[in-house]
């Protein structure tokens, strides 16, 4: 049986007519730029996420650097990132002339590592943080993170690009953040068409700074109160976006099913493996099938899923540190388990719509996959 590592297909096609039918109307009405499906989406999105006030914007990098922005971070500030995430948090602080600090994370839970960030901030104080919600969970200490930012006057950016559905005590974890973004990038959880983000705040005059630095900084049509950005959704994202959000539920029980699965298979194996999981309290939103190896690497693993037709990811292979243009980054320890996971860490075929009969054929595939080095 071939596995494709992702299926988008399978999540759009039930929403096929609806969408024409909507898309059709846009072109009609000429609701390209914002709009009634936007409004309609903010709403939504507010609802969900238990926010107050969502902004919708054009990708989920932009709606980190508008973020920065609007909290008043630039030039001479140090904002701590962890080593282990996608690239953008990076872009995002060199982006508003801010300089990154590396933080390793946590062999628990994989995200940035706490007590490491409390060691920095004596050394370099930070600025801003961006806690990055990785993998389909966040921080075992989440709440640690808001409080100590606060005391210390760190102003604490929640990237959940990757979190969308996350809840921790069954509250969403966007509920508490002074201030958070998402991507609405294909792939994720709630993905739309295209590209298109958003950035969540409970304070109503960071709102409104945002919503300004969306669209040019702008007071009026033609007066502007910051040098901004042109970071608008597009109504045709937006009519989709709110069709994929009726799904979610569907979506995400999909997706949690398929999680457990993994964990199940792969329970016995733990001299092989250890399959990541949300930690205590946390609901993961299943985002990813997160799976270290104990003696084969990620790269030779995914070669051996390939020769079986079972589809594969490595998130992430290199660490941000390891990346050129960040190589000279400043750092709060040598980053040894970010490092050593990135080589080791394997992501099996994960997404709304997948069947069990995928799951078990990709879980028997990559147990096969760690026999071969029991063996050699
Ligand atoms: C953790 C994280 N932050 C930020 C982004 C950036 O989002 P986008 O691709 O919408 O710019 C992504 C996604 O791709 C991500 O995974």
């Amino acid at each position: 049986m071939r596995v494709p590592f992702i299926d988008l297909k399978r999540i759009v096609t039930p929403i096929r007519e609806q969408v024409l039918a909507d898309w059709t109307e846009c072109l009609d009405n000429t609701e390209f730029v914002g709009g009634p499906g936007v409004q309609n989406l903010e709403k939504k999105l507010e609802a969900y996420l238990e926010t107050t006030h969502v902004v919708a914007c054009a990708n989920g990098t932009d709606a980190l650097v508008i973020g920065l922005q609007a909290l008043g971070i630039g030039r001479g500030a140090k904002v701590a990132v962890p080593n282990m995430t996608f690239w953008s948090p990076y872009e995002a602080i060199v982006q508003v002339g801010a300089t990154p600090v590396l933080v390793d994370i946590s062999p628990r839970d994989l995200q940035m590592d706490f007590e490491e960030f409390c060691r920095g901030h004596e050394k370099f104080k930070f600025d801003a943080a961006i806690l990055v919600h990785l993998f389909g969970w966040t921080s075992e200490h989440l709440e640690n993170y808001r409080e100590y930012c606060k005391k210390h006057n760190i102003r604490l950016l929640e990237d959940g690009a990757q979190s969308f559905g996350v809840k921790k005590n069954n509250r969403s974890i966007y509920a508490d953040a002074e201030i958070s973004t998402i991507s609405f990038y294909p792939a994720k959880v709630l993905g739309a068409a295209g590209d298109a983000g958003a950035i969540m705040t409970p304070d109503p005059k960071l709102a409104e700074k945002i919503r300004a630095l969306c669209n040019h900084g702008r007071a009026g049509h033609y007066t502007y109160d910051y040098v901004g950005w042109n970071s608008r959704l597009s109504g045709l994202q937006a009519r989709f976006l709110n069709r994929m959000i009726d799904q979610i539920d569907g979506m995400l029980e999909s997706r949690i099913s398929a999680e457990t699965y993994y964990q199940n298979f792969f329970a016995k194996h733990s001299s092989d493996c250890i399959v990541h999981k949300a930690p205590q309290g946390v609901q993961s939103n299943g985002y990813l099938c997160v799976i270290e190896s104990i003696r084969r690497t990620g790269d030779e693993l995914s070669a051996s899923l390939r020769d079986d037709g079972i589809g594969s990811a490595r998130t992430y292979p290199q660490t941000l540190c390891e990346q050129p243009p960040a190589q000279d980054t400043l750092r709060t320890s040598d980053l040894k388990h970010s490092k050593r996971f990135s080589k080791m860490v394997i992501n099996l075929p994960l997404f709304a719509g997948i069947t069990m009969d995928e799951c078990k054929a990709s879980a028997e595939s990559l147990l096969k996959a760690f026999k071969v080095s029991v063996q050699s």
